[in-house]
């Protein structure tokens, strides 16, 4: 689907571990697969393999401290993370892994790796015990819910002379995430996406309005996501306090007709829908130009029906955009969100039940991707893990429509 592109880079991280002679293998593979390889090390990855091995093997200059001085005078951290499609440490130390969830750069590789961008592969390599130890195990999961990817460590013997858990897994496997992750890098580019975030406020008079719990943070992370793989996105939201998502046409609206004018400008030109915004399905009849005085307040405020924004681009549609549309759900979710899906001509609907813990103003949510013919559940995942899951859904459904 994706035109013809230019080569993509991965840069390599080497941490200080002894499976570091098997990130040669791991380098020459990716190159083998098309990749440019760049490789960064850590001080005591050198004490394993040299930076002159990389360097023949890459033919690209081998970083390893900050303080050396670049020939072309750029800043080299930067210019590294920039030049990442993917970034892959193996073998990755539980030191390393401890500094990333802490988001420490004291070296050349945890600093770009916190300056990229690019989606970060760790496979992690050490002594069992210490692979198990709780504190790594929760570093990992910190980071998993950051987006993080792991190649989980193998079993077996160990250079401790241990056996179990921790050995580096097998180059091959690691080349193949790399490359798996670098398609999905840029499987969005050229396709418009729209998406609709936050809650709308309905105002009563100047200081009041009627508002809802959503704090927009799965139409953000769904924007960024989009944004990170290549599309061009466009983010209609409502109140939140949330910062414009990197390299996205943000337009903050405040009412739900505002929030339909700004999305109706941008439909025709949008391959994808996401409407992920609480809109509100009522606003006040009558809006009072002065602060209603307290001893003044009405026995009740009148209400009149929003426009439902999603069913009318179903209505207009004709099958030529994706639609995505969101359920919040109470009790029977399956059972809506499919009304939904029907109702509002829609390709696939996340739907969550919002009676317990998880939904709004959480990170974590546990949603449901239902479409005609499937309803698949998924694990309780940090909204920017979602925010990729669903994206790879949306990717497959915009294949699927070009090739029609
Ligand atoms: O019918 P319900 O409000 O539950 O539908 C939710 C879905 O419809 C969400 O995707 C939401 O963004 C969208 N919606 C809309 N305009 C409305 C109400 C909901 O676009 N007025």
């Amino acid at each position: 689907m994706s035109p013809k592109r230019e080569q993509q880079t991965i840069v390599v991280g080497v941490t200080g571990g002894i499976g570091a002679y098997k990130a040669c293998e791991l380098v020459r593979d990716v190159m083998r697969r098309g990749f440019r390889v760049k490789v960064v090390m850590t001080e005591s990855a050198t004490r394993f393999v040299t930076p002159l091995t990389f360097r023949t093997l890459t033919g690209e200059p081998v970083a390893v401290s900050l303080w050396a001085d670049e020939p072309d005078a750029k800043v080299h951290h930067i210019s590294l993370a920039e030049a990442a499609d993917v970034v892959v440490i193996a073998p990755c130390t539980a030191n390393v892994i401890a500094k990333l969830a802490h988001g420490r750069a004291d070296d050349m590789l945890t600093t770009t790796v916190l300056a990229t961008e690019a989606p970060v592969i760790v496979a992690p390599a050490m002594n069992t015990h210490m692979w198990r130890k709780e504190v790594t195990q929760a570093n990992v999961s910190a980071l998993r819910a950051r987006g993080y990817a792991f190649v989980e460590p193998g079993h077996g013997a160990l250079a401790c002379g241990d056996v179990g858990e921790g050995r580096l897994a097998e180059p091959a496997l690691i080349a193949d995430a790399a490359q798996a992750e670098a398609c999905r890098a840029r499987d969005l580019a050229g396709v418009h996406v729209l998406v609709t975030a936050g809650p709308t406020h309905e105002p009563i008079d100047p200081v009041r309005f009627i508002g809802n719990r959503s704090s927009g943070k799965t139409g953000f992370a769904i924007a960024e996501e989009a944004a990170r793989r290549g599309a061009r996105v466009s983010l209609v939201t409502g109140p939140v306090s949330l910062p414009d998502p990197f390299g996205v046409e943000v337009v903050r609206v405040t009412t739900a007709l505002q929030m339909r004018a700004a999305v109706l400008a941008r439909f025709d030109s949008s391959d994808v829908v996401i409407a992920s915004a609480a809109v509100a399905d009522f606003r006040p009849a009558t809006f009072a130009s002065g602060k209603i005085k307290t001893a003044d307040a009405p026995d009740a405020v009148v209400l009149a029906r929003n426009p439902d924004i999603l069913a009318e681009l179903g209505e207009a549609n004709g099958g030529r955009a994706v639609l995505v549309g969101f359920a919040a759900e109470t009790s029977d979710v399956v059972t809506y969100a499919r009304e939904k899906l029907a109702g509002k001509r829609l390709d696939l609907v996340v739907a969550n039940d919002v009676s317990g813990e998880l939904g709004f103003e959480t990170d974590e949510n546990r949603v449901m991707f239902v479409s005609a013919d499937a309803a698949e559940e998924l694990p309780v995942l940090d909204k920017r893990v979602i925010a990729r899951e669903l994206l790879d859904r949306i990717a497959a459904l915009v294949d699927a429509r070009k090739s029609l």
